[in-house]
């Protein structure tokens, strides 16, 4: 699989779940992201509740991103996502959301949901890069700013075919040529 311009430095990457010890890098990319970043106890009050997952990106030792999302019964609930601003369009984002994508299941959570501001086109190019659709939009969805949200959604495809042709029931086919 290729990560567009891989460096060296991203061979490296190690994806692991955000400890309580990596919450001032976390911090850090989390200001240098968002106009309207979370707060330290923002993180701790999410983090704290039992179907809320932290991730991060690490090279040699450095956070280079994180993401928190939420386990819901039939889906994944991204939260907040960032990479360092020195480490961007290194693929970086793109190993993080495939680690995602790879805890869907058909059987279970098939689909990840985020919001992403109208303004943040940056966000939604990268996540359409990701095959994601922007399904619903939320008129005035933040309390900071009168900015709509786009739902966007990435949908596990399902690899059964449509049911075009006629269903082959073995059972029944071992049945028929035994009575023959
Ligand atoms: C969105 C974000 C996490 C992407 O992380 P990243 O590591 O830079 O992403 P990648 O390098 O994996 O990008 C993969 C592809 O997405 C697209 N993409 C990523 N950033 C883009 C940008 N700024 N403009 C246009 N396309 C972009 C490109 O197609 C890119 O491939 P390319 O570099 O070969 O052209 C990062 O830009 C970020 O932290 N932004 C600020 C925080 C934020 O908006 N988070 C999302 C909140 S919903």
């Amino acid at each position: 699989m290729s990560f567009g311009h891989q460096s060296d430095s991203q061979s490296s990457l190690q994806i692991r779940w955000l400890i309580r010890r990596d919450m001032p890098e976390v911090l850090a990319i989390e200001q240098e992201s968002f106009e309207y970043a979370w707060s330290e106890e923002e993180f701790l009050c999410i983090l704290r509740q039992r179907n809320c997952i932290g991730m991060v990106a690490e090279i040699d030792q450095e956070i280079v991103g994180f993401m928190i999302y939420e386990l819901h019964k039939s889906n994944l609930h991204v939260l907040n996502f960032a990479v360092g601003k020195q480490y961007r369009r290194n693929g970086i984002g793109t190993r993080m959301v495939h680690r995602l994508i790879d805890k869907l299941s058909l059987q279970r959570r098939r689909e990840i949901l985020l919001e992403v501001r109208e303004r943040n086109l940056e966000a939604q190019l990268f996540f359409k890069k990701q095959d994601f659709l922007a399904v619903t939009v939320l008129r005035n969805h933040y309390d900071d700013t009168a900015e709509d949200a786009y739902i966007m959604r990435y949908r596990l495809a399902s690899d059964v075919p449509a049911l075009a042709g006629p269903v082959i029931n073995r059972i029944s086919d071992y049945l028929d040529a035994d009575a023959a």
